[in-house]
Order: C-alpha cells, then sequence, then structure tokens
C-alpha cells in the first residue's frame, strides 16, 4: 500500500497537465483514458491508462494507495457534451459518482480532499440579459447537458461530504474559459478565446465561431492552477463552490489583444448558431468576491499582463519550435 497519494483523473488534458507539472512527482497517481503526453514523464510516481468509468479499476487503484486528495479532471467539454448528450452523461455525471464513491471509501479512516472543476456553465441567462457579474447563487439555470450535469455533481459531491465517516472534503471551482500557452482546448465552446491566440501565434487563419461583441469572463492557465492549490489548502470553508475570474472581453476585444502581438493574424467572425446559443447563456461576468474573501484568492493576471508576460512569450516559443 503506496500512502499519502494525489491521485489525478484525467490528467492528459489541460489542467492535468499543467497540474502535474507543478505538483511534482513522488505521490501523484496520473489516470486517462488517453496516453500521457511523453513530456511529462517524471512528473508522476504512475499512470494509468484507464476509464473513470470501470469500477473495478477504481477498487483495485483503492487497494493499492492510500489517496489523500482527488483531483478529478476527467470530462467531455461543452460543445462534444452537446453534440453527444449520452456520452456526456455516463462521463460527466456516471463518472464523477464513481470518484465519489472511491473517495468516500477511501475516507472512511481519513480525511480525504475531493477537488472539483466546475464551470460558468452552471449558470443559464437569457441572452446575457444580466450584464452585472454574477455571484454563486444567482441564476443557477443551466441550459446545457454540460452545465446540468456540473451543477448536479456539485450538489452529489456536497451531499456524499455528508455520508460515511464525514471525512470526505468536497470543493468545487467555478472555473471561466481557461486560456493555456502550452496547450490547445478541444470541445469546449470558451476555446476561441485560446484558438484565436494560437493560431496567430501558428500563422494560421481563424474562424472565430462566435460574433465579435461576446463577452465571457476568462482566466490564464497558471491563475487557474494557483487557484485549485489555494482552495485545495484553504481551511474552514463556508461555502461547497466558488466562482474565480480574472478578465472578460469581448472577442472583438480579444482579437484586438492578438493583432497587438501579431499584427498579421487573420481573424474572420462566422458565428455558428449553437455554440454561440451556449454562450449566450453563460454570464459575461462572474463575481468572485467570495473566494477573495474567505481564502485570499486575486488572479496574478489581467489581460494585458497575460498577453505581455505569459501568452505570447510561451505560445511564441512553442510554434517557433514546432516550426523549427
Ligand atoms: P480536457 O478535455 O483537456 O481534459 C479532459 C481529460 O479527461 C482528457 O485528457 C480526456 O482524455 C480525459 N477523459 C475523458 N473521458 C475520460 C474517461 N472516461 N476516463 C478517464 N479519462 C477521461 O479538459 P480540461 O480543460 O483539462 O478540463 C478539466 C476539467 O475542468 C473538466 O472537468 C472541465 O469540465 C473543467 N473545466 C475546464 C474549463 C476549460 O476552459 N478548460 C473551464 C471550466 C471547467
Ligand atoms: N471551457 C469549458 C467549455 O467550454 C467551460 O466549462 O466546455
Amino acid at each position: 500500500m503506496q500512502e499519502d497519494i494525489t491521485l489525478i483523473t484525467g490528467a492528459n488534458g489541460e489542467i492535468g497537465q499543467a497540474l502535474l507539472r507543478v505538483l511534482g512527482a513522488d505521490r501523484v497517481l496520473a489516470l486517462d483514458l488517453n496516453p500521457l503526453d511523453p513530456a511529462l514523464a517524471g512528473y508522476y510516481l504512475e499512470f494509468i491508462q484507464g476509464d473513470i468509468l470501470d469500477r473495478a479499476l477504481l477498487e483495485q487503484l483503492g487497494r493499492e494507495f492510500e489517496i489523500r486528495r482527488i483531483y478529478h479532471l476527467a470530462a467531455i467539454l461543452s460543445t462534444k457534451a452537446e453534440s453527444d448528450p449520452h456520452l456526456a452523461h455516463k462521463v460527466n455525471v456516471e463518472g464523477t459518482m464513481n470518484l465519489l464513491n472511491f473517495g468516500l471509501a477511501q475516507s472512511e479512516h481519513r480525511r480525504v480532499q475531493f477537488l472539483f472543476p466546475s464551470s460558468i456553465a452552471v449558470y443559464g441567462l437569457e441572452a446575457k440579459e444580466v450584464q452585472g457579474p454574477v455571484g454563486e447563487d444567482e441564476r443557477l439555470m443551466p441550459t446545457t447537458v454540460y452545465g446540468a450535469g456540473k451543477l448536479y455533481c456539485e450538489r452529489l459531491g456536497q451531499h456524499f461530504a455528508k455520508q460515511g465517516s464525514g471525512l470526505l472534503d468536497f470543493r468545487a471551482l467555478r472555473f471561466p474559459g481557461l486560456i493555456s500557452a502550452e496547450t490547445l482546448s478541444a470541445g469546449g465552446t470558451t476555446d476561441y478565446g485560446p484558438e484565436m491566440l494560437h493560431f496567430a501565434a501558428a500563422g494560421r487563419p481563424y474562424r472565430c465561431f462566435v460574433r465579435p461583441d461576446t463577452r465571457l469572463p476568462f482566466l490564464v492557465m497558471p491563475d487557474a492552477i494557483r487557484a485549485l492549490q489555494k482552495l485545495a489548502s484553504a481551511t474552514s470553508l463556508p461555502r461547497g463552490a466558488y466562482n474565480v475570474t480574472s478578465f472578460s472581453p469581448s472577442a472583438e476585444e480579444l482579437r484586438q489583444s492578438v493583432l497587438e502581438y501579431f499584427p498579421s493574424a487573420e481573424v474572420s467572425f462566422e458565428p455558428d448558431p449553437d455554440r454561440q446559443a451556449m454562450v449566450d447563456s453563460w454570464p459575461a461576468r462572474i463575481d468572485d468576491s467570495a473566494a477573495r474573501r474567505d481564502w485570499g484568492w486575486s488572479p496574478e493576471y489581467d489581460l494585458q499582463r497575460a498577453f505581455a508576460e505569459y501568452l505570447v512569450p510561451a505560445v511564441s516559443d512553442r510554434y517557433l519550435e514546432e516550426s523549427g
């Protein structure tokens, strides 16, 4: 039995890869349906290629490892979830239920922390009629399978935390769209933000699938990872789920930021009605004052600093290396 282990599901995803790089190797168990990027070798104790729907696999892991913390990141993101709701329900809801059962069994005799990345998709607005920042307890009327699943799993986690020994410590973080310079997401609906930047750096034209006036909250990946770690180390939390955010540009403002650094970038707007409708149901801004107050959250990167000090240097290096 290996003790004091952190389990990351969905470890090969965007957040998983970034988290692996900061957590270090010796006590981290990484799990993903797909093989792990070879560049991550050395950042984990063991990698298991497997499915969170495989309960026998989870039971076996429970016998081999004493898990103290679970970052449950494996999921189907929103655009893909809407195109395959059956798969989305299985992975996002039944998969999370499996992990919660696993966490509950592990927490029989010791505290186990369960970190769950939720989303702005838990909110449901009619065509963004609310322009002010939306707080955690407002507008909880998700319009998508993905968002409804996230909200349900937040509630499920809070319910599981009261079961058994009471030692399962469930904490949810509602992320806005995330932008990483190192990885490019797939299957999400906030993807136009990172895609616009990555395509410009790679010298490829980009057709943005939302209107120029579309506004959403975003966070860069280093801030998202800091938020997860800060939430994990917080003591006595009055809430089960917290918003975190930084900047809320329109798609046109994002294009202007991209053009500042890549003046020859070609970005056109060709809205996709289904993806536009999803984004229009999500808040333009969210209120993260509870996270600021309860556990000292604040982002390090606003829009200007994100582009100047993180996104542009790192994304330029990435495509320079690829072309060289
Ligand atoms: P991602 O799509 O990059 O990664 C998800 C990972 O889960 C993939 O590596 C995939 O192979 C794995 N996976 C999928 N089904 C699986 C299964 N059945 N068993 C095991 N592994 C499986 O997503 P991400 O951006 O890293 O997001 C991680 C979490 O954060 C998700 O829960 C997502 O909903 C949430 N989130 C992400 C964002 C964002 O903008 N990236 C915003 C809000 C919330
Ligand atoms: N970025 C995610 C998505 O678009 C939102 O949770 O699916």
